[in-house]
């Protein structure tokens, strides 16, 4: 029976600082943790135990998730003290996973295509494994996938610093999407309790070897692993889940949202349990909104994504944000970011009467947790 791990060690700087106070692979997209998504889709492939390669704030990932009863699931973790790299974590669990073939996910990339069919590509090719891919229009910040055409086998794989564009300038191209399915003889190739890189050190053995072939996915994929790609994947899988509910007539708003005289709401948006908004408020496109949030009246939010717990008073404008778990907005502020970049509220955030944090033109702007912004009077 296919099992799987999921990889969610790593130190997740990017998304700083959204990620000091909670682990990349809890970080809710469309209001659910992102390794709760890809454990629904591996159960409804059929995988029914899995491996959580945790290491930084493994506690909260357990905590969060324990031995998967709640997901219908078996869940074992691995007891990786320091980051040992993303093959030396697949490394540890091979006790787990040494007895059939399993998936490997990146914790951090957001799809929603049936695993089931690459179960049946890697059973047609059969190879040592399949990488999943997709086309993406900027490849320098994955690994690249040289591939040949007919046979869908790889030929290269060159990871981030490894691959220079033609001419130096960006062309479309498969990159490796982050979820692999492999078979257990993967394990000869990583050298136990060492720091190994599955990008760097084993796949381009495996290619050199002619044993890797790639999977193109359907639909969408994003790595979440920057703010921005974290707004944009939201965005992404909120039009995908929507797509999909239009035919039942259902939608991402909360049945018992309570909501005041003229609000309005322009879709796409989410919006969790226990939310109230208040009149005159101009809600979406583009926003996803957690659970527990008052809004304001005269308050307008587009391109934004809410945590759980936030309290947004009156007259403030959003735009371009993200807002973490119990942060608080008073009278009159401006979040506005622009189309590179954000503002970023990280957890339990007070900003005060009046202040505009406007996102600079080259770089996100952020404040850290527990932090109180406030108008610089001097
Ligand atoms: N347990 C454990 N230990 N997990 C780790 C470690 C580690 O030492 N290092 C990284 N991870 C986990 C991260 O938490 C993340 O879920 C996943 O491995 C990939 O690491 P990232 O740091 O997010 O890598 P990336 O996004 O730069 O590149 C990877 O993903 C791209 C697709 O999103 C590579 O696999 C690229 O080739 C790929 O294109
Ligand atoms: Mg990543």
């Amino acid at each position: 029976m296919t099992k799987g791990i999921i990889l969610s060690g790593g130190f997740a700087t990017r998304l700083r600082p959204l990620s000091c106070v909670i682990p990349k692979t809890l970080i809710p997209v469309v209001n659910k943790p992102v390794i709760e998504r890809q454990i629904l889709l591996l159960k409804s492939a059929g995988v029914r135990e899995i491996v959580l390669a945790v290491s930084v704030m493994a506690d909260l990932v357990k905590k969060h998730l324990g031995n998967g009863e709640k997901l219908g699931i078996k869940i074992e973790y691995t007891d990786e003290k320091n980051p040992l790299g993303t093959a030396g974590a697949i490394k540890l669990a091979e006790d787990y996973l040494k007895d059939d073939d399993f998936f490997i996910l990146n914790g951090d990339v957001i799809f929603n295509f049936d695993f089931k069919e690459m179960i049946q590509a890697h059973d047609r090719y059969k190879g040592l494994g399949v990488i999943a891919s997709k086309i993406v229009p900027d490849p320098s910040r994955y690994g690249v996938l040289i591939v040949e055409e007919d046979t869908n086998k790889i030929l290269k794989f060159l990871e981030k610093s490894e691959y220079t564009p033609p001419d130096g300038k960006n062309i479309p191209m498969p990159i490796n999407a982050g979820v692999y399915l492999l078979e257990p003889d993967i394990f000869q190739y990583i050298k136990p309790n060492k720091k190994v890189s599955i990008e760097h050190d084993v796949f381009p053995i495996l290619v050199s070897e002619e044993k890797l072939y790639h999977y193109s996915i359907p639909g969408i994929w994003k790595d979440i692993g920057k703010p921005e790609e974290l707004l944009e994947g939201n965005i992404q899988l909120m039009k995908d889940i929507l797509k999909n509910l239009k035919e039942k007539k259902e939608n991402l708003i909360d049945e018992n949202l309570d909501i005041e005289g003229k609000a309005l709401i322009y879709p796409p948006v989410t919006i969790g349990k226990n939310v109230v908004i208040k009149k005159n408020c101009r809600i979406g496109p583009n926003v996803i909104i957690g659970d527990n949030v008052y809004i304001g009246a005269n308050t307008e939010i587009k391109d934004t994504l809410i945590y759980n717990e936030a309290y947004i008073s009156k007259n403030i404008k959003c735009e371009k944000a993200i807002i973490a778990d119990n942060c608080l907005l008073h009278d009159g502020v401006q979040l506005v970011g622009n189309n590179q970049n954000l503002v970023i509220l990280s957890s339990f955030v007070e900003v005060l009467d009046n202040v505009k944090l406007i996102a600079p033109p080259n770089s996100s702007l952020t404040v850290c947790h527990h932090d109180v912004v406030r108008l610089d009077v001097s």
